[in-house]
């Protein structure tokens, strides 16, 4: 009896699904199950072994029950947990339907840009896009009627109200609202009127502004600052200053890299010069400082335009192809 006991609680132990437990739950304790029967036995018993056995059964009785639910139980945990793993969505796996984003070339080669700066201790600056004609023109040293003005075809709204043309408005700004030094960045979108294969109405500059005491900035800090910036940016090339104008800076210039198309040889892109232009820069007009109070100090300023940089690094002839939001285009980058 104990041995048989002792079988059915080792095979309890072993059960591993509800049938199997059912079926000793019947062989044992059912109609016509093993204890079942040995309780039937008890009529045939007298007095004091009647009794010790009756107590014997029934302890095995309760412990078989006992075990019995637990098992039960530990089964039923286990279901739940198998069906929660295989009813699970991970909702972080990618799906093979959606593209993949890695950002817009234009913002991608912003960024490089602005890595570059920010580690020569350059700070971001912003300003508004609807600009007045005070912050986009006048400080600048264009007068209403300066024909410089012309250069830049402007989106205007009522009450001289205007587009800003340039990122040159935030030098400004940032003087007005800070005293010197300043050494400072400024990304952002700007409007013209313009739409051609290397043109577009909206674009985007990265202006730049030093200003500090006098003998703290000149040309050759500007110099090195941008050769060292172009070679970031485009590697081994050369780098020329060629004399230009600007109403904003006096001396200016314009900065050239050998075409990057054709080394330098004479191509297509570059009109055969073996040159691209860049960006433009200069040494602040003092004008400038006069528009907004700063004295004896000197800065360099440039501006440049990110849709310029972004066709170059990548060999894209047409700045369109970035805005068309097609996206068998724009997953190349
Ligand atoms: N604002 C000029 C432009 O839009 C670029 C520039 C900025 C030139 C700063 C010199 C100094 O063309």
């Amino acid at each position: 009896m104990k041995a048989q006991m002792q079988e059915i609680l080792q095979k309890l132990e072993q059960v591993e699904n509800l049938q199997d437990l059912e079926a000793l739950r019947v062989e044992t304790i059912g109609r016509k199950g093993f204890l079942t029967q040995q309780f039937a036995t008890l009529k045939a018993l007298q007095g004091e072994a009647k009794k010790a056995f009756a107590a014997e059964l029934n302890t095995y009785k309760e412990s078989f029950e006992s075990l019995l639910a637990n098992k039960k139980n530990t089964i039923l945990v286990s279901q739940m947990k198998e069906q929660l793993v295989k009813d699970c969505v991970d909702a972080s796996l990618f799906s093979t339907l959606r593209p993949k984003s890695q950002g817009h070339p234009i913002y991608q080669t912003m960024d490089r840009i602005i890595e570059f700066f920010v580690s020569m201790n350059f700070s971001l600056q912003t300003g508004p896009l609807i600009e007045d004609d005070f912050h986009n023109f006048e400080a600048l040293n264009l007068p209403i009627y300066h024909p410089a003005r012309d250069m830049q075809d402007t989106f205007y709204f009522k009450d001289s109200m205007l587009l800003r043309t340039h990122t040159s408005p935030v030098q400004i700004r940032t003087m007005q609202e800070n005293t010197f030094p300043i050494r400072m960045i400024a990304p952002g979108s700007v409007f013209r009127r313009d739409y051609d294969l290397t043109h577009s109405p909206m674009f985007h500059q990265i202006e730049g502004l030093v200003v500090d005491s006098k003998e703290k900035v000149n040309f050759a800090h500007l110099k090195y600052i941008l050769e060292d910036f172009l070679h970031y940016m485009f590697g081994d090339v050369r780098v020329r200053f060629r004399s230009s104008f600007f109403p904003f800076t006096e001396p200016s210039a314009e900065v050239d890299i050998s075409c990057v198309f054709c080394k330098g040889e004479g191509c297509r892109v570059c009109s055969h010069t073996g040159w691209l232009e860049v960006l433009g820069c200069g040494i602040v007009n003092q004008k400038v400082f006069d528009a907004v109070g700063y004295e004896d100090v000197s800065g360099y300023a440039f501006g440049l335009g990110v849709e310029r940089f972004a066709m170059l690094i990548h060999r894209v002839n047409d700045l369109r192809s970035f805005f068309e939001t097609d996206l068998r285009v724009l997953e190349q980058f």
